[in-house]
């Protein structure tokens, strides 16, 4: 018989995932606690801008004509641990508040919830970036608090996908990393993913601890990546050098590869920077701190870059913001996503607020979110809108609608041809050549 699935948290991993093993051909159950996302999953709505998930929810999500009705959604901890055979926990583990360290509290409260209702043999399956030693703590606590006992096992399966590339990731992983205490539970999840989501993808198989470490390794890797070119960046500036060159020359070594080498106001989001910081209090939790210092240094170039764009405006305006108009084009931490947590963008937006300047924000998608994380912040409806009378252009998120722009026609609108470049992405000679004044980052300023 086939495996029965659920997945519980339905943000952008568990919206995601869900659908795709809908896709697989696997019955799913969504369960999140919030039941007016739950409400909008229902009809197929996607609660965050994913591009290409609406699409798979409509072909799935029973109810709709023509769909499989493979994929529900409810808000019942028991309907949830009576249907499934695998419950994969998706649920977000944000940074505490004042604190580096992971805040577990959904974790820990999806898995108090589920273990007391499992009375046959389940698979939990975290995918949940966590600390590295939850999995064999919630391990026990399963054992200890669910009533089929050692029937019910767990797996930690972490996640890499990429918002804006969430159901590509998903469909068409890298690697496919399990971490279990048992054979059964591999077992189980070669059956899930004997299906075309693991075709071609490496499939490996540990314990549970260094399957928690593969994801925060990542994560660190890739933010030491681009802090590592941030760094080159500012010496770049210093030394009239051009980092965007630089990448182009040392990416050519396959050993160091061509991506994750784009400069700029650095990264943001819900995973990198809350990921590193919480590693870091892990790690000095296990007596291991010195080992990640690095990331300390990582997480203070990449902040460092917010108030270097801040420094980089104030100097293109005069010296100080008070009376200045200066249009932001970008909210969001990165294009083709509506999240603006952590968002470099609106931090440089928000910084130029409170220091006096007149800030008019345009992002394709991220308004929503934007205006209610900085609700005192201008927002206009289009980037010609944001710009007109600006003394300077700030790009800050790299959006293909900002690429395709023509600097003539905003050079009409706005009080002076200014632009800073905080992505490297936009053609300097183009705007040069209409005559505004461009510079980005890291690079020279002629
Ligand atoms: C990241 C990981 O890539 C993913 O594997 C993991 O599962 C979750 O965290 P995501 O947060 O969606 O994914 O964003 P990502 O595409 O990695 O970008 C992170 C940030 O780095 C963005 O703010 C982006 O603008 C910035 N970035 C990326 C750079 O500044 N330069 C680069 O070269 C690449």
């Amino acid at each position: 018989m086939a495996l029965k699935i659920t997945v519980i948290g339905t943000g952008y991993l568990g919206a995601t995932h869900a659908a795709a093993m809908a896709e697989l051909g696997f019955e799913v159950l969504g369960l999140d606690i919030d039941p007016a996302k739950i409400e909008k999953l229902g009809r197929a709505e996607v609660p965050m801008y994913e591009p290409g998930l609406e699409e798979l929810l409509r072909k799935h999500v029973a109810g709709f004509e023509g769909s499989t009705g493979r994929l529900r959604f409810t808000t019942s901890m028991e309907e949830v641990a009576e249907f499934g055979d695998v419950h994969f926990i998706c649920v977000n583990t944000p940074q505490k508040h004042g604190e580096y360290a992971c805040d577990m509290s959904y974790v820990d409260g999806a898995v108090a919830a589920l273990a007391p209702l499992l009375r046959r043999p389940a698979l939990v399956v975290g995918k949940s970036t966590v600390p590295v030693g939850s999995a064999a703590r919630l391990a026990e606590q399963l054992r200890r608090l669910a009533p089929a006992g050692e029937e019910v096992e767990l797996a930690w399966n972490p996640e890499f996908l990429r918002e804006g590339f969430a159901v590509k990731d998903t469909l068409h992983p890298d690697r496919i990393v399990v971490g279990v205490a048992g054979e059964r539970a591999e077992k189980v999840l070669r059956e899930v993913y004997a299906t075309p989501i693991g075709e071609g993808s490496p499939f490996v198989v540990t314990d549970y601890p260094t399957a928690e470490l593969v994801k925060t390794a990542a994560n660190s890797f890739l933010a030491t990546k681009i802090s590592f070119i941030n760094a080159m960046a500012e010496v770049c500036e210093a030394a009239d050098g051009d980092v965007a060159k630089l990448a182009e020359a040392i990416g050519h070594d396959e050993r160091i590869g061509k991506k994750f080498l784009r400069a700029g106001i650095g990264f943001g989001g819900g995973c990198l920077p809350k990921d590193i910081r919480a590693f870091m209090a892990r790690a000095g939790e296990l007596g291991a701190d010195q080992a990640l210092t690095f990331l300390r240094e990582v997480d203070s170039i990449n902040m460092r870059r917010r108030g270097h764009m801040v420094e980089l405006a104030r100097e293109s305006v005069g010296g100080g913001f008070l009376g200045r108009r200066v249009a932001v084009l970008g909210a969001t931490f990165k294009p083709d996503s509506d999240d603006v947590r952590d968002s470099p963008a609106l931090n440089v937006a928000g910084q130029i607020h409170l220091q006096g300047g007149q800030v008019t924000v345009y992002d394709p998608k991220g308004m929503a979110n934007a205006r209610e994380v900085f609700p005192t912040l201008a927002y206009a409806a289009t980037a010609l809108d944001a710009c007109r009378g600006a003394h300077v252009v700030l790009h800050l998120t790299e959006w293909a609608e900002f690429r395709a722009l023509d600097p003539a026609a905003l050079g009409a609108v706005v009080a002076e041809r200014r632009i800073l470049d905080g992505r490297n992405a936009l053609d300097a000679a183009a705007w040069r050549g209409a005559g505004w004044s461009f510079r980005a980052m890291g690079r020279p300023r002629a």
